[in-house]
């Protein structure tokens, strides 16, 4: 669908004051402005408590831009940015954006986007607000879209109830929760990877691949975000969503096309067939330090590290552990998605032991793809060394900076391709594995203990041993070996 349409778009961001829409959202709408892939008429318009005249409030987020467009092109984009100031809370908040609306669309009928990026618990009240105002409704022609950010409830039944509030003023189709993991390149270039080559989807099963490792690790800390985190904590924060996310592009079964809902439907069905994690299964920590970050309780039990082992139960995958880990404050930041391949059946060499086929799949930094084979170690008799075939987005496109997950998602959201937003059904299946391991960490006398880990060491003490799928190749099959704590 061509963006440049004549209908008018107004982009309305509500919580516009936040770190969000610095950093992401008007970062990501100027790139898209510069790619001339926003509408001809369009207007973004900002919403908050925070009292701002609209240039100061188009300053404040020009601080946001990193790179790109030469301050006349910023000028010229700015010009449809306004502001206006309201609690989001209260009704008469929403009869000021009518009146900025009417003024900024002349009138006209125009397509609308409401961006959600205020704090989580606000989403109902607001979605309530804005049905209320009749500021859902299509009938003069332009759609009315609302784009979510997560999390998305805190738990199964606050996201049902988001659900069902959010229904009350929007339809499904109308309503777009925003991941922005799958907006990722490399994220999305999972399912090209797996679907559009005929080598890998053979051996993508439990008859070649011994384990699969989903590993997000940060090196900053929670920094501001305190009082939120405290409340979250890893799971909520990075694996009800991007960790299960990412899980089911690389389980899910290949869809029938490429359609949202096909997608969509076998993301539901891979979740779907994970059975509930035993606590067993389950490893947390906290940085240290942690506790004294504002906003944070003294004696706070929340995991800034954790590790998951789960399994799932389909003729695919029956018996292949996935083990998904992901903390704050580590010593360095990547995304990776390491699939270790099995051993082969019979060794015919007298060798040293060697290890398995990997590929890793790289979402950031440095993103690409790796993949880890045997070759013979010149001038040994029988020896082997591993060596990588490697591919990486910088040596192919150059340095230029892939696009930013952000800009990819609202460009969906305006040409209205749903297929890289979590359904309702997912975020539900994604709630019901989660819970259980929050409630138990918090009261089961089983737990797993909470361990301490210094600020920017490689990982918690005992992880390695909790992953420990190292697995070195030998004459009678994978052997794991006491893993590597460094
Ligand atoms: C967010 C989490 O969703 O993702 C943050 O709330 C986290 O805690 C961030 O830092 C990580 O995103 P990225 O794109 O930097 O890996």
């Amino acid at each position: 669908m061509n963006t440049n349409e004549a209908q008018p778009i107004s982009i309305i961001i509500i919580g516009a004051s936040g770190d969000l829409t610095q950093r992401k959202l008007i970062p990501a709408l100027f790139h898209l402005y510069l790619k001339g892939r926003l509408p001809r008429h369009f207007n973004i318009i900002g919403l908050s408590r925070t009292p701002y005249p609209h240039d100061q409030f188009r300053a404040h987020l020009r601080e946001g831009l990193t790179s790109n467009g030469s301050p006349q092109e910023w000028e010229a984009f700015a010009e449809h940015i306004s502001y206006v100031a309201g609690n989001s809370q209260q009704p008469d908040a929403y009869t000021h954006l009518q009146a900025m609306l009417q003024e900024v669309e002349g009138g006209h009928s125009a397509n609308r986007i409401y961006y959600f990026a205020t704090a989580p618990d606000l989403f109902p009240i607001i979605a309530g607000h804005l049905g209320d105002a009749g500021m859902a409704d299509e009938r003069d022609g332009g759609w009315r879209r609302v784009v979510v950010e997560k999390p998305y409830g805190e738990d199964l039944h606050s996201a049902r109830e988001l659900d069902r509030v959010m229904h009350s003023a929007f339809r499904e189709g109308q309503i777009y929760r925003i991941d922005h993991y799958l907006g990722k390149e490399t994220a999305q270039n999972i399912l090209f990877f797996r679907f559009a080559n005929t080598i890998f989807e053979p051996v993508w099963n439990r008859n070649y691949i011994d384990s699969v490792h989903i590993a997000v690790e940060e090196s900053v800390d929670i920094g501001r975000r305190g009082a939120y985190f405290d409340q979250a904590g890893i799971l909520r924060d990075m694996f009800q969503n991007h960790l299960l996310q990412l899980l089911s592009l690389i389980a899910m079964e290949p869809p029938a096309s490429f359609r949202a809902d096909a997608v969509r439907n076998e993301k539901v069905k891979v979740l779907s067939a994970i059975p509930p994690i035993p606590l067993s299964q389950t490893f947390r920590a906290q940085y240290a330090g942690y506790r004294q970050a504002k906003g944070v309780a003294d004696e706070s039990q929340t995991a800034t590290y954790a590790a998951l082992k789960l399994s799932i139960d389909n003729w695919r995958w029956k018996g292949v552990p996935f083990y998904l880990s992901s903390g704050k404050a580590l010593a360095r930041r990547t995304s990776e998605i390491r699939i270790l391949f099995q051993c082969p059946p019979h060794v015919i060499f007298e060798m040293p032991p060697f290890n398995p086929n990997q590929l890793t799949i790289i979402i950031q930094p440095d993103e690409g793809i790796h993949l880890q084979f045997e070759v013979k170690e010149p001038g040994s008799a029988q020896q082997t060394r591993s060596v990588d075939m490697e591919f990486h987005y910088k040596s192919y496109y150059g340095e230029t900076p892939l696009p930013d997950a952000y800009e990819r998602l609202l460009l969906d959201v305006i040409i209205g391709d749903a297929s890289l937003f979590p359904r309702n059904d997912a975020i539900e299946v994604a709630w019901r594995l989660i819970d259980p391991i929050i409630a138990g960490w918090q009261h089961a006398p089983d737990a797993p203990p909470l361990i301490s880990y210094e600020p920017g060491s490689t990982a918690p003490d005992g992880v390695s041993a909790f992953l420990g799928h190292a697995c070195r190749c030998r004459p009678g099959g994978c052997q794991r070996e006491e893993p590597d704590e460094t």
